[in-house]
């Protein structure tokens, strides 16, 4: 659905993006994460139409964004990573200021309206003007702001950054609802949110992509070694049968060891005492930090 092709984008002596090649498949979640200035706003900016690559480019649906297509345009709904929405009008005399620029008959809007406001909590403030609202109002406002037109391409710039954990879960929770049957692309800093919501994750580093796959294939990536938490009634008669086995730590009744499969096996035969064993799973973060650092 959308296809980056050798994109590079400069500003001056400045590479943002260095010949950026990837595929985001139609009706996916498709999220980028990578350190700050990794080039991930710069590239969205590129799938919008905001800005030009300097060399490279992207196809949407295979139209080349070159093209200046108004009809393409009108099939993205962009939350930028900074909403900058009028604080004047009411949130309802907002939204409804940019479905007239969309083009979206009234029938259509009101019914859309109504839909979107409820969808993300804030029917009931509808007639409040934006300025009295918080900044998680706000950011559910540039939701409805962005989906008015009902877009099928969606793509979320940073849509939870500083917001308070309950108001970031309802947003997570309406971007899954919402997006079925769209295509989507998401950039954030948080793992945890990268790992519930996307089918697959683009690593950025320095305008490049290291990797890409789905949040279980990233985790292998880095899971050199299997690290396995071990439950003991008693730690002293477990610990003389590890031989070789390496303690990484100890927790309480829990001893944290890296070994094999087969070494895990013959210890659990020559010992007594073992409650559970658990096998610790490298979190996304953990791949984050190893493949961006
Ligand atoms: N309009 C611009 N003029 C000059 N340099 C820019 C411009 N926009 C972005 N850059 C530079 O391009 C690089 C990538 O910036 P970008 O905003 O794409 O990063 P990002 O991955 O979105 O970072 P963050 O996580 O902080 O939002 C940075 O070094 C930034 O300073
Ligand atoms: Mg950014």
């Amino acid at each position: 659905m959308i296809e980056s092709v050798n994109v590079t984008k400069k500003f001056g002596d400045l590479t943002a993006l260095n010949d950026l090649s990837l595929k985001i498949n139609k009706n996916e979640i498709f999220g980028i994460v990578g350190p700050n200035g990794a080039g991930k706003t710069t590239f969205i900016r590129i799938v919008c139409g905001i800005l030009s690559p300097t060399s490279g480019t992207v196809y949407i649906d295979n139209i080349d964004i070159r093209k200046d297509d108004a009809d393409l345009k009108r099939r993205i709904g962009y939350l930028p990573e900074e909403p900058n929405l009028y604080m004047r009008p009411t949130a309802y005399e907002l939204v409804k200021y940019f479905a007239d620029l969309y083009g979206v008959s009234k029938d259509l809007f009101e019914e859309r309206a109504e839909e979107l406001f409820r969808l993300v909590g804030l029917y009931d403030r509808r007639n409040s003007k934006v300025e009295s609202f918080s900044k998680g109002m706000r950011q559910k406002l540039a939701f409805v702001r962005a989906l008015i037109h009902d877009p099928e391409i969606l793509i979320f710039d940073e849509p939870t950054m500083g917001l308070d954990p309950a108001t970031s879960k309802s947003i997570r929770d309406f971007i899954l609802e919402y997006s079925k049957d769209k295509t989507v692309v998401v950039c954030t800093h948080y793992m945890e949110e990268a790992d519930y919501l996307c089918d697959r994750i683009g690593v950025l580093n320095n305008g490049k992509l290291v990797t890409s796959g789905t949040p279980g294939e990233l985790k292998t990536l880095i899971k050199k070694e299997n690290i396995f938490e071990i439950e003991v009634e008693n730690p002293e008669k477990v610990i003389k049968n590890l031989k070789d086995i390496k303690i990484i730590k100890f927790k309480g009744d829990k001893i944290i060891v890296s070994c094999s499969y087969k070494e895990l096996g013959e210890l659990l035969k020559s010992s007594e005492g073992i409650i559970g064993i658990h096998s610790k799973i490298p979190t996304l973060e953990d791949v984050f930090i190893e493949l961006t650092k």
